[in-house]
C-alpha cells in the first residue's frame, strides 16, 4: 500500500485512494477545502479547484515535484509522495485567489439568502478568502427559475460545482432532466425547456448545493436557520432509510433535511420526497435528540464560546495596549 507525506504527516493508504481522501483520513486539519468534491456521489470532483495542493514530491520513483498545483481531489497519490498543503504559502494564495473567482459573479446576497449560517461557501470565504476582492465588473444575473413545485432556483448564487448534476445522474439515471447549458462565463444550471424536476428523491439536490443556489420552497424565507431548533428524528418509510433532521421552531417543523453523516456535513443516506416535503407535522416522526452540527458554522455547538474566547484574547491585548473600551472612558 502506498505511503504518503502530506504536510510532514505520513499515512499508510489504500491503492487509488486520493490525495484529499489521504488528508481526511490524516484528519480535519489536514483536509483540504472541497466545494465540488462530495464523497458519497459517483464522478464529483474536478470542477472548483479549491483543493488544490503542491506535490513537492511525485513518487518515491520519480523525487521530482509536479510542475503546478495539482487538484487534490483528482490525483491519486503513489508510494513516496509528499504534499504541501496548509504548510505552504503559495497553495494558500492560491486558494485566496480560487476563492475571488468563485466570488466574481456571486451576488453576496447573504442577508436575504436561505442559505446563509449553513453556506460552504461562507465558510470558505471566512476560512480561506482574502478580506478584499477586486472586481470592479457587473456581476452576471438570472431571474430564479422554478424547477417544479418545491424547488427553485437562484443561479445567481451556482458556483458550478456539479454536484446536483452529478446526484441526479446517480439517483435519476436516464430520467435526469437537468444539466449545464452553455460554457465558459455564459454556463447555467438549467432544465431543458423550462422543464420542472420531478423525481420522488429530486430535493436531494437542495442539500448537496453548497451554496443557496437550489432553494426549498417549503422552507424559503420562513426563518434564519439560527433561530431553528435541528433535531435528528425518524420514520417508516418504503421509499428511503427516513432518518432525517427536523428543523423546528417550537413545535412547527419548517424544514425536512437529509442527515449528514461524516464531519464534512455529507449525505450519505438520501431521503424521498415524501419524507422531506410531504410530513410536516412533529406527530409524523419518532424524535430521537438534539443534532449535534458538527461544523464550523453559526450554527454548530460552542461557535459562540470560541468567539468569546477570541474576545478574551482580544480584549488582553487591549489592556496590554493601554486601551480604554469606549463606555469606560471618562
Ligand atoms: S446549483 Fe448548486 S449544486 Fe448545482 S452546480 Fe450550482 S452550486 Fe452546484
Ligand atoms: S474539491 Fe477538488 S476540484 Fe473541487
Amino acid at each position: 500500500m502506498p505511503i504518503v507525506k502530506i504536510d510532514g504527516k505520513e499515512i499508510e493508504v489504500p491503492k487509488g485512494t486520493t490525495i484529499l481522501q489521504a488528508a481526511r483520513m490524516l484528519g480535519k486539519e489536514f483536509a483540504p477545502p472541497a466545494m465540488c468534491y462530495y464523497s458519497s456521489i459517483k464522478g464529483t470532483g474536478g470542477f472548483c479547484r479549491t483543493c488544490l495542493v503542491r506535490v513537492s514530491k511525485s513518487s518515491a520513483q520519480n523525487p521530482n515535484p509536479m510542475p503546478k498545483l495539482v487538484p487534490s481531489c483528482k490525483t491519486e497519490v503513489m508510494d513516496g509522495m509528499e504534499v504541501e498543503s496548509y504548510s505552504n504559502p503559495q497553495v494558500l494564495e492560491a486558494r485566496k485567489g480560487v476563492v475571488e473567482f468563485l466570488l466574481l459573479n456571486h451576488p453576496l446576497d447573504c442577508p436575504i439568502c436561505d442559505q446563509a449560517g449553513e453556506c460552504k461557501l461562507q465558510d470558505l470565504a471566512y476560512e480561506h478568502g482574502a478580506a478584499k476582492g477586486r472586481n470592479e465588473f457587473k456581476r452576471r444575473e438570472f431571474e430564479p427559475i422554478e424547477i417544479g413545485d418545491k424547488i427553485k432556483l437562484h443561479m445567481n448564487r451556482c458556483i458550478h460545482c456539479y454536484r446536483c448534476v452529478k446526484l441526479a445522474d446517480m439517483l435519476a439515471g436516464k430520467e435526469r432532466v437537468h444539466g449545464m447549458i452553455h460554457r465558459g462565463e455564459n454556463s447555467e444550471i438549467s432544465t431543458y425547456i423550462q422543464n420542472s424536476i420531478d423525481h420522488e428523491w429530486s430535493g436531494n439536490v437542495i442539500d448537496v448545493c453548497p451554496v443557496g443556489a437550489l432553494t426549498d420552497k417549503t422552507f424559503r424565507f420562513k426563518s434564519r436557520v439560527w433561530f431553528t431548533n435541528p433535531m435528528d428524528a425518524h420514520r417508516k418509510c418504503d421509499k428511503c432509510c427516513g432518518k432525517v433532521r427536523l428543523w423546528l421552531k417550537g413545535q412547527e417543523v419548517l424544514r425536512v433535511t437529509a442527515r449528514p453523516s461524516n464531519e464534512y456535513g455529507e449525505v450519505t443516506e438520501f431521503i424521498c420526497n415524501e419524507c422531506r416535503f410531504e410530513k410536516k407535522k412533529i406527530s409524523d416522526w419518532v424524535i430521537e435528540g438534539p443534532s449535534k452540527i458538527d461544523r464550523h458554522s453559526v450554527i454548530s455547538i460552542n461557535h459562540y464560546e470560541h468567539l468569546n474566547q477570541l474576545k478574551v484574547e482580544a480584549m488582553k491585548h487591549q489592556k496590554a495596549l493601554g486601551f480604554i473600551p469606549f463606555d469606560k472612558r471618562p
